[in-house]
């Protein structure tokens, strides 16, 4: 084990782009929710410095979160970030009071004194940080000093030296802060003292280590998709368990076009490890019949695949186990435990799809890991890069593509509009510069004329962005040129469509898929 930090996690959307700084430093981090922190992970988790996160609440309403006092008495350096900074303004006897202006964005940052936080990381004045609150301190506490201010926010940095207690009321982990990756650097190197050991070998052979003591004996059904998490899943536990692992696909005819041999073909013959293929197309297809809300097609989607894994282990002897390629911004995305936070955006299908009760118990290597993170553990797992660098395709596949209801001729269309477009980017060198690129089917039809006839089909929506890690993005710029060869190649080799778009909407305020 090694050491780490602890993330007290208050509910705030940017909690895990604090995780993943850290990392970034080569320190391992664990989020957990303000109530289920014990004495027990304090000391189980080699925890040597503590951040509370930032959150909706205000920390004078009746339930907001708290904390209790052995973490402070724990002799363990602390951060408090936005309503971290205010509770422990507020734990140690100042108060907090709501902010005339309320401040979210670029604000200028001024340093009244020195601090260690702050070394290397801010010149005196005009510093750029980033804040969202709509509280502020208004008194410090005891034996706590001032380091910072802005225009609105006169305790925009607090620290006890001697405490080793720190707050800062902006956001250091996020980008538009200038210099915040210094200042979680300066906390987590030099005032915890925790060293750079953490890399995605270490975390490869600790995941392995992980699930062989879960497991124990017993087997695990892996649900692949044919993307790379639960590909890196399957071999993860593959080299926990050995012969154990029982892999299974699902073909649920919402696949694109050629997935399902790929999937053979890398499991069968290039990793030699066994693989059984269930045929669930009809299932998929008769329970989706007339479904056009898309909440409930994922919910409809994740229950199907459960019910045919269950049925599936009741076949095989002892298996206790279901994998997942689940990854952290799924989690957060779909639903926060911590009972005070953030709104339900899309149900992931691995995981806001799940029944409340299943027979078989999850196991999810990758929770706590972002999309380029297991891309990495990929190639530590020497998976081809032909495989890692696959664009992201969602859990319930096509079918959040088609938009309105759900029919097989539909599909088929859509899957053969969308291999043009994949083949045509990668023809033309741009597949490893676009995050993710897809089409999708609008449930609409428009006239168009070809030939000399009259045609009333359908529109296909392209859609290709570029992100980091799927929680923003931004729709990729094609030259002209090439989003018309696209549309002529649809419309020409594809009937049922006689349109083609193309989507400029950026995440926030839009999503990456349409469902
Ligand atoms: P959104 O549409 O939420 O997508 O902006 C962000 C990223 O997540 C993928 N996605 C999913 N992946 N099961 C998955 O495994 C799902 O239900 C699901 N929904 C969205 C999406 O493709 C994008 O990469």
């Amino acid at each position: 084990m090694k050491e780490s930090i602890l993330i007290v996690d208050f509910g705030s959307q940017v909690t895990k782009l604090i995780a993943r700084r850290i990392r970034e430093l080569g320190v391992f981090s664990h989020i957990i929710p303000f109530s289920d922190i014990s004495k027990k992970i304090l000391k189980e988790k080699l925890i040597k410095g503590i951040i509370f996160s930032g959150g909706p609440k205000s920390v004078d309403e009746k339930k907001a979160p708290k904390i209790s006092k052995f973490i402070y008495d724990a002799n363990i350096p602390i951060l408090g970030i936005c309503y971290g900074l205010q509770l422990i303004s507020k734990q140690f006897g100042g108060t907090v009071i709501p902010s005339h202006d309320r401040e979210f964005g670029k604000t200028s940052l001024e340093i009244k004194k020195k601090s260690p936080l702050l070394q290397n990381a801010f010149l005196k004045k005009n510093n750029q940080v980033w804040m969202s609150h709509s509280d502020k301190v208004q008194q410090i506490p005891n034996n706590f000093e001032k380091i910072a201010s802005t225009e609105n926010c006169e305790f925009a940095i607090i620290q006890n030296l001697k405490k080793k207690i720190f707050g800062v009321q902006f956001h250091p982990e996020v980008v538009h802060t200038i210099g915040g990756e210094k200042i979680i650097n300066n906390f987590v190197k030099k005032i915890c003292g925790c060293k750079a050991e953490w890399n995605m070998k270490y975390f490869k052979n600790k995941i392995i280590n992980d699930i062989k003591n879960k497991v124990g004996n017993a087997k695990v059904l892996c649900g692949l998709s044919g993307g790379v998490d639960s590909t890196v899943t399957a071999l993860l536990i593959n080299s926990a368990i050995g012969k154990n692992i029982i892999c299974v696909f699902v073909d649920t005819g919402l696949m694109r076009e050629g997935e399902r041999k790929e999937i053979e073909n890398l499991f069968k013959k290039h990793f030699k490890i066994k693989l059984k293929v269930i045929n669930g197309s009809k299932l998929f297809y008769d329970k989706l019949k007339g479904v056009s809300n898309p909440e409930r097609k994922r919910k409809i989607i994740g229950n199907q695949f459960i019910k045919i894994f269950e049925k599936f282990a009741l076949t095989q002897k002892n298996i206790k186990f279901l994998a997942q390629g689940t990854l952290y911004p799924d989690v957060i995305e779909s639903l926060s435990k911590i009972g005070c936070t953030t709104v339900t955006i899309k149900s992931h299908h691995n995981v806001g799809g799940l029944p409340k009760k299943m027979s078989l118990k999850l196991l999810e290597p990758l929770n706590e890991l972002f999309k380029d993170e297991v891309r990495k553990l990929g190639k530590e797992l020497n998976i081809p890069d032909s495989f890692t660098q696959r664009h992201p395709f969602p859990g319930p596949g096509l079918a959040i593509r088609l938009l309105g209801s759900i029919d097989k001729k539909n599909i088929e269309i859509l899957r053969k509009a969308d291999a043009i477009f994949i083949n045509l980017i990668k023809e033309e060198g741009l597949y490893d510069e676009i995050w993710q690129a897809f089409c999708v089917l609008l449930p609409v039809n428009t006239v168009g004329v070809m030939g000399d006839n009259r045609t009333y089909e359908k529109i296909c929506v392209l859609r290709a962005v570029t992100s980091v890690d799927g929680m923003t993005a931004e729709a990729y710029q094609f030259d002209d040129k090439f989003i018309k060869r696209c549309a002529n190649e649809i419309i020409n080799k594809v009937p049922g469509i006689n349109r083609v778009c193309y989507d400029f909407t950026s995440k926030p305020p839009g999503t990456v898929e349409f469902e």
